[in-house]
Order: structure tokens, then C-alpha cells, then sequence
């Protein structure tokens, strides 16, 4: 029997794995209840940007195995409920917001028939799934909840999703486990890592991971700070670090430092969590690790007062990039425009640039201003930033954007721009964690 499978909420986890698992031959129902959402993934559009994601739902609608309705009864047919609903962090404090995991639980829940396993992929604080599931047998007996933790990367979700580097399953008896080996056969077939595990590993199995990346970046860039103040650079530092294997050289890319709809909120609410569990302790670490992240956005705009003026107000400053990350067009809690508005706020007035993310942008930071060409957004600058590190960025000829600008001064905040060649061009070159020679 082909399972018949539902995900619950579409937005950038949703969208992505209702696309793959129809990809993977399921017949499957998308719902949410955004009904703009739902009617522009409908007609083939996503309402946001990732490589290869709009031709792959475009396929699957095309296959009819894919379809997408506001209407939640549509799901009642289904075996497998994916949970795929959005945790952010709650306006007056560090926790995760339940409110979408368990209004949605509480919708299907009546409505799903018996034998169906309801699956939550959410990131949530640990011992939710627990709750979770004691509710929705309490309202559904015959049904049972597993979890099912996400890794995927925003620039990579499609592939991220079809060619997981492991799968883990929270589960508590093997006939859910059987379940969800149907689901993920082809995975299997291609001897993904699987691992099983119970309810609160899997969901700690989320956040650590991402508590840990997070780590790796917040200490790379405290070693910016060392060699800031001892004359080193850290870009040779990290690429030293990165040959002994047990380091490895991922994520140790130093700069203005990681946001993102993830791992800032996800960190926060590991913090909270700890604390409700009498362990705060054990992730008192963790709030350094955000203070380091944060305080990298404060040193950018530092190095801006010491190569230009301390007083900013009248200067013209040009910024390259404003999602959180290349590849994208997310722009919550965006390092990029967090320094922009600073900036911004001190007196400058600002240009930014995006190929992909300036109508997010203008949605959240309406008094910056924006240019869709680097040409426009440079000119006459008294000082360029570069904040998001696209491809685009790098092929810039340094030579022809000198004739642009008002003062030749280029930070990047990236450290992914060629030092040697920029300066080569005459631009008074600076980087987080690089001395100035
Ligand atoms: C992250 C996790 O990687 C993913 O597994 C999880 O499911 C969701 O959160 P994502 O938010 O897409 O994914 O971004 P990621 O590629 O991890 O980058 C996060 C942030 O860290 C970005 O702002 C990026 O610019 C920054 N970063 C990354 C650095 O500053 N330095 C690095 O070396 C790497």
C-alpha cells in the first residue's frame, strides 16, 4: 500500500517537504492557514526564494500527486501528517511559541482516521512531543505521534531534503518506526544514517546540532577579536585550525556572524528550556556564544566610525547585501541589516543592495534605502560594506567600481572578498579579525 501523506503548515520547511515527498512518489496534500500561501503554491509559485524548489513543485503539481488546500478536511484521508508549522521566538522573552505546534495538533487531531501517525518535524523545546502526543491520543487513541527533526539549510532545502546526511526518528514502539522506514525507504535503499531514537533525544538532537554550528561560528569569530587585538589574521588562522580533521574547516568562516530564522532563536530557546529543566548551567555558554554573535555586528560598525568618521551623520554608505545569508532571500534577523539600520540610525544615510532579498528587506526596514544595481547603490559612497557574501559579490571588478564611489573604502564583513586585488585597485581594504597590513 502507497502511503497518502499530509504536511501541516507550507511555509519554507512545508513547501520544501510537501515538493519531496511527492518527488519521492507519495501522493500528497499540502495545508495551511494562509490561503495565500496556499493558492500560490497551488498555480506553482513559491512566495519566497530557493534554488531549484519552484521547478520541482512545478513537476509534482504536474504529476498530480501534489496538491495544495486551505481547506484542513482535505487531510483526513491521509496516513502520515507531517507537522511542519513555524517556533519563532516569543515577543517578550527567549522561549520558542507553541501556539501554531499545538493549535494545529489540536485541529487534526479530531479529524485523522485511525492507524495514521501524526509526525512533527517543528523545532521544539525538548519534552514537547511527550505533551504532544499525550494529547492527541487522548482525543484520537487509535493514532500515534513520532518526531522527526529537520537539518535543512535555507540555499540547499531541496537537496538538503531528498539526500539527507542522516535521518533521526523519535519514536516509542517499532510499529511507528516501520511507518515512517516506508516513508523514507529510498533514503534507506541509499544507506542514509537512520537513526532511532526516543521522544526527547530526537527533538535535543535538533537544537544541539544547531546550538553546536552556532558555536562553531561564535568561536571563530571570538578569534577575530584575539587576532583584532594581537595583530593576527583570522582567515589563515581558521584555514590552520581547519586541516586537523577533528576541527575541520566548515563553519569557521569569521565575519558579522550568523541569523537567520533558525539558529538565533533556536540557541534562545535551547537557553530557556534549560532553565525551565534546572540544567541552565550546563548552556550558561551558550548566552556568550549570542553576545559574540551580537558583538560582531557592534565591531562592524566600529571599524565604520575608525575608517571614516566617528560621527557619520552626512555620510554616504554603501551596503552590499541584505540577507541573512547568500542564496537567499530571508532576511529575518539579518546581521546585514541590522548593521544597516545602525548605521543608518547614527546619521548615515544608506544604500543596499540584494539580488534577491530587497522586497523582504523594504517589508521590514522601510526608511533605508535600496538600489537593485551595485553601480546605483555605490555611487559617490563615502564607504561600501560587504554584508552577505553572494557569488556576485566576489565577481565585482574593483577597478571599475573605484571610478564610483566618493572615497575608495571597502569592509568586509564576510571575509570573503580578495584583499590582495581590491587593494591592488587602490581600495583602502579592511575585514573583521584581520590586522590592517
Ligand atoms: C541552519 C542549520 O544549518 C540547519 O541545519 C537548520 O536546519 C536550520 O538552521 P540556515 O539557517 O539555513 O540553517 O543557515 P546556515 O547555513 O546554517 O547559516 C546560518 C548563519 O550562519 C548565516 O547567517 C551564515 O551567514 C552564518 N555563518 C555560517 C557564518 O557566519 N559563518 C560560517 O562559517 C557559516
Amino acid at each position: 500500500m502507497t502511503l497518502k501523506i499530509s504536511v501541516i503548515g507550507t511555509g519554507y520547511l512545508g513547501a520544501t517537504h510537501a515538493a519531496c515527498m511527492s518527488h519521492l512518489g507519495f501522493e500528497v496534500v499540502g495545508v495551511d492557514i494562509d490561503p495565500a500561501k496556499i493558492a500560490s503554491l497551488a498555480a506553482g509559485t513559491i512566495p519566497f526564494y530557493e534554488p531549484g524548489l519552484q521547478e520541482l513543485l512545478q513537476s509534482e503539481l504536474a504529476t498530480g500527486r501534489l496538491s495544495f488546500s486551505s481547506d484542513l478536511s482535505a487531510i483526513s484521508d491521509c496516513d502520515v501528517h507531517f507537522i511542519c508549522v513555524g517556533t519563532p521566538q516569543v515577543a517578550d522573552g527567549l522561549a520558542a511559541d507553541l501556539t501554531y505546534v499545538f493549535s494545529s495538533l489540536n485541529a487534526i487531531a479530531p479529524i485523522i482516521k485511525p492507524g495514521s501517525l501524526v509526525v512533527g518535524k517543528s523545532t521544539v523545546p525538548v519534552g514537547t512531543a511527550a505533551k504532544m502526543r499525550e494529547q492527541l491520543l487522548a482525543i484520537n487513541p487509535d493514532t500515534d505521534l513520532a518526531w522527526n527533526p529537520e537539518f535543512l539549510r535555507e540555499g540547499f532545502a531541496v537537496e538538503d531534503t531528498l539526500k539527507p546526511n542522516r535521518l533521526v526518528v523519535g519514536v516509542t514502539n517499532s510499529k511507528t518506526e516501520e511507518i515512517l522506514r516506508q516513508v523514507y525507504a529510498k533514503n534507506l535503499a541509499e544507506e542514509t544514517p537512520w537513526v532511532v531514537a526516543d521522544l526527547p533525544t530526537a527533538e535535543l538532537v535538533k537544537v544541539s546540532a544547531n546550538a553546536f554550528l552556532a558555536t562553531k561560528i561564535s568561536f571563530i569569530n571570538a578569534m577575530a577579536e584575539i587576532c583584532e587585538a594581537a595583530g593576527g589574521d583570522v582567515t589563515v588562522l581558521a584555514k590552520a585550525i581547519g586541516y586537523d580533521p577533528r576541527i575541520g574547516n566548515r563553519f569557521l568562516q569569521a565575519g558579522i556572524g550568523f541569523g537567520g530564522g533558525c539558529l538565533p532563536k533556536d540557541l534562545r530557546a535551547f537557553i530557556a528550556r534549560s532553565k525551565e529543566l534546572g540544567a541552565d548551567q550546563a548552556l550558561e555558554f551558550l548566552r556568550d556564544i549570542d553576545s559574540i554573535n551580537l558583538r560582531a555586528r557592534t565591531r562592524m560598525i566600529e571599524l565604520v566610525r575608525k575608517d571614516l568618521s566617528e560621527d557619520l551623520r552626512g555620510k554616504k554608505i554603501a551596503v552590499l547585501g541584505a540577507a541573512f545569508k547568500p542564496d537567499s532571500d530571508d532576511v529575518r534577523d539579518s546581521p546585514a541589516l541590522d548593521i544597516s539600520a545602525q548605521i543608518q540610525a547614527a546619521g548615515a544615510t544608506v544604500t543596499v543592495h540584494d539580488p534577491k532579498a530587497i522586497s523582504n528587506a523594504q517589508k521590514r526596514f522601510p526608511a533605508l534605502n535600496y538600489s537593485d544595481s551595485i553601480e546605483e547603490c555605490v555611487k559617490e559612497a563615502d564607504l561600501v560594506l560587504h554584508l552577505t557574501e553572494w557569488k556576485l559579490y566576489r565577481e565585482i571588478d574593483p577597478v571599475q567600481l573605484h571610478s564610483l564611489v566618493a572615497q575608495p573604502i571597502m569592509i568586509d564583513g564576510r571575509n570573503a572578498l580578495d584583499r590582495d586585488k581590491w587593494r591592488a585597485a587602490g581600495w583602502k581594504f579592511r575585514a573583521l579579525g584581520r590586522s590592517e597590513n
